[in-house]
């Protein structure tokens, strides 16, 4: 038996320093070392082997095992390192497919850098939200027509007792009176309140064409606090078309009606095509932008605030629209932007 275990051994030995693939190795493994491998075999005749000879044909099985899947793992890494010889590195790789962050997403990240560089702290308010915080508290009662405008979508469910019923919120003016509420709750006694907040959110509307879409995003501004002007909002939105459009853009505040803000005005900014002078995209030299205007004294009472003491203004557009705006994408349908068609979304 001895004799048979050497010969199994050495022909293991011989037949792995011939191999050439990992998967003749494995193979080889598999012949000699497998549970029905021709040392295991020999086992199991071990109990025919007369008792004062089983010991030394044990540990001569055992010795001829580990020699073998010693010299397994010596090949395999002799046979990477051939491998690694063969590396040619002019051989062009396999290039990854690398995509980008969504137009919209871009947009967002953005505007968030160009307030959040002055001091504005990014929030984020519920979608889902409350009327109270949709309408009501920004002076919008219940059946007033001003809400029409924000053609809602209403989620079925019992009414808040306090804040009524629940709607997919229209526009991120929501946020203001739970900012107002946060800040005020958080204020320390000897401070003065302080609001620089950007909300950038999903909005929700049902409207659908080549302007509008049920789903978009809007960016928030809202700045309280003492001595706070027109001046300061004037200021503020000609440093962000600036930093947003470029050096030579100017903005045009026009009176406007808006139930939460008096005054209230559409903020326009000069056309980057004919320079504010009058073309064929822009008409009049200049391109509206979106709402504005200083915070109603009701709407800063129902976030917990004494207009008698505090002042400040607020500002709403939507991302989609602006971003457009800066790129002079003439991009014919806004849907165009949520469409699954990856073509169009990777030529930006
Ligand atoms: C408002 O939503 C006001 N909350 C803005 C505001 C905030 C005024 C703070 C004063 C103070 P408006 O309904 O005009 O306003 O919407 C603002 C912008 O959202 C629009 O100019 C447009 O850019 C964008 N927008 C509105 N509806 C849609 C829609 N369905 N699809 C895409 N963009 C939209």
């Amino acid at each position: 038996m001895k004799e048979e275990i050497l010969n199994i051994k050495n022909e293991a030995l011989a037949q792995i320093m011939e191999a050439k693939s990992y998967a003749e190795l494995e193979d080889l493994k598999i012949l000699y070392l497998g549970r029905n491998g021709k040392l295991n075999k020999l086992i199991k005749k071990i109990k025919d082997v007369p008792l004062e000879e089983r010991k030394e044909i044990g540990l001569l099985i055992n010795e001829s095992k580990s020699s073998i899947s010693k010299l397994l793992a010596e090949q395999k890494i002799s046979l990477k390192q051939i491998a690694r010889e063969w590396f040619d590195p002019t051989i062009p790789g396999i290039k990854p497919a690398v995509g980008h962050l969504h137009l919209v997403t871009q947009a967002i990240e953005e505007i968030s850098r160009i307030f959040e560089q002055i001091g504005f702290v990014k929030v984020r308010y519920p979608e889902v939200e409350w009327d109270w915080y949709a309408f009501e508290s920004l002076n919008m009662p219940e059946g007033h027509p001003a809400r029409d405008e924000w053609e809602t979508f209403f989620v079925e469910g019992p009414p808040h007792p306090k804040h009524g019923q629940m709607v997919l919120t229209p526009h991120t003016s929501s946020g203001q009176v739970r900012e107002m509420e946060r800040v005020a709750k958080n204020k320390h006694p000897d401070k003065n309140i302080v609001i620089r907040m950007i909300n950038v959110g999903k909005c929700y509307r049902r409207q659908l064409d080549a302007s509008h879409v049920p789903m978009f995003h809007q960016f928030e501004g809202l700045v309280v606090d003492k001595d706070i002007s027109i001046v300061h909002l004037k200021g503020t939105l000609d440093y962000f078309v600036r930093n947003f459009f470029g050096k030579e853009r100017k903005t045009r505040l026009r009176p406007f009606h808006f139930q939460f803000t008096e005054p209230s005005f559409e903020v326009d900014v000069s056309c980057g095509v004919c320079k504010g002078l009058g073309c064929k995209l822009c008409k009049s030299g200049w391109l509206e932008l979106g709402g504005a205007g200083m915070v109603h004294p009701k709407v800063l009472k129902n976030g917990g605030i004494n207009p008698k003491i505090y002042s400040g203004f607020a500002f709403g557009w939507g991302v989609e629209r602006t971003y457009l705006m800066k790129t002079g994408l003439s991009i014919p349908d806004i849907r165009l932007l949520y469409s699954p068609q990856l073509s169009f979304l990777r030529q930006f």
